[in-house]
């Protein structure tokens, strides 16, 4: 009966998150219900900092955050409805695709709540989909062990694998891939490494979650564009470039499947740790007045599937990030732009003085 009653909840929650019509309060108020019934179940207690450098993983691929900090992303709200929203799509569409035979779904980096699907879950039958769930902590397997328990969904017969998602090899190749492992500016966490080695498993034709994760160099007014955003939020970067109030320097990376294949043969090794670098390119810096007075950004933008997007200030994942290791930019300068993988991925930038055009 109790189990009975938790299913039901889950399918409000799932009504809700996907009617496209709920408030942001009422998609607080669903989420929010989610993740203290996962507690009440499991004992992980969603917390942005709980304990948080004792219990994170330092894998060669990046930081695994430990179960109590997964489970807190539920919180960045926008980002998490637009996923659950995304992933729907996508299993509709893999179905629609794959029929007939059930869908083969890996969702790597699943945290203890399995947050981005688990909710669905109650749409499908057994044997409709087939799902593996991956982690690189054992206590956030154990976690979604005990959901799928007491949610009632045993009989999808879903298998939960403790791994490393960068050297994971699927048995078969996954015709849905769901990878949410990203901080602001792929800093961090291991979404580039998890992305090369996953996508090269994905069936043809499969779909990869994001379908795609930009990552461009900009100036803009940090502190005024986020208060605008806080207060309407809305913000329009077409009208922010138009006033000048945004200068856009070039995109520095495009994190899609078909880039992640082709990612490892742009890999060159630096260090004697294991730590690799990925080129990206040269920016020329324009000549802008006051260039001084700008912020220099990484914007982050996710189609995470079709329309469902995520761009600037819409989440914590796609806030702006500071640039701190540059000096002071010129016009007529270029700036050197790699993407190091390793313990601690993350975009590096250097400034040269070389004049860049035409050679
Ligand atoms: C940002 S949390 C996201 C949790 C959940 N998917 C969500 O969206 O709410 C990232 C998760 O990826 C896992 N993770 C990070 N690196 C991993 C790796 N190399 N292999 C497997 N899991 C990893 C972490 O342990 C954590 O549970």
């Amino acid at each position: 009966m109790v189990e009975y009653s938790i299913v039901m909840t889950l399918e409000t929650i799932a009504e809700c998150l996907l009617s496209g019509t709920a408030s942001q309060q009422r998609i607080r108020e669903v989420l929010d219900d989610y993740s203290r019934r996962c507690t009440a179940i499991t004992g992980v207690v969603a917390s942005a900092s709980f304990d948080a450098w004792a219990c994170d993983a330092h894998l060669h691929s990046g930081v695994a955050i430990a179960p109590q900090a997964a489970a807190h992303c539920i919180s960045d709200y926008r980002r998490t409805a637009v996923f659950i929203r995304a992933v729907h799509e996508a299993i509709a569409v893999g179905r629609r695709r794959f029929h007939p035979g059930p869908l083969r779904v890996l969702y790597a980096g699943c945290g203890p709540f399995a947050t981005l699907l688990l909710p669905l879950l109650g749409a499908y039958r057994p044997g409709e989909l087939e799902i593996v769930l991956l982690d690189a902590h054992r206590e956030s397997l154990e976690s979604v062990e005990s959901l799928i328990g007491a949610f009632g969904f045993e009989a999808h017969g879903i298998r939960c694998i403790e791994a490393d998602a960068s050297l994971y090899q699927h048995s078969s190749a996954p015709q849905l891939i769901i990878v949410e492992t990203m901080q602001k500016a792929l800093e961090q966490e291991p979404q580039v490494a998890l992305s090369m080695n996953l996508a090269r498993q994905l069936c043809d034709g499969g779909i990869f979650l994001p379908q795609s994760i930009e990552v461009e160099l900009g100036l803009a007014h940090m502190a005024d564009e986020s208060a605008a955003y806080e207060h309407s939020h809305v913000l329009d970067p077409v009208q922010l470039i138009a006033q000048g109030r945004r200068v856009p320097l070039g995109r520095l990376m495009e994190l899609t499947a078909l880039s992640a294949k082709s990612l490892s043969a742009r890999e060159r090794p630096v260090g004697a740790d294991g730590e690799t670098l990925l080129e990206l390119g040269r920016i020329d810096i324009p000549t802008v007045p006051d260039i001084e007075t700008y912020d220099v950004l990484l914007f982050t933008r996710i189609q995470v599937f079709g329309e469902h997007c995520l761009n600037d200030y819409e989440s914590e994942i796609t806030l702006p990030a500071r640039c701190l290791d540059l000096p002071p930019l010129r016009g007529g300068e270029s700036i050197l732009a790699s993407y190091q993988l390793g313990g601690y991925p993350r975009i590096t930038l250097q400034a040269s003085s070389g004049v860049s055009s035409g050679d």
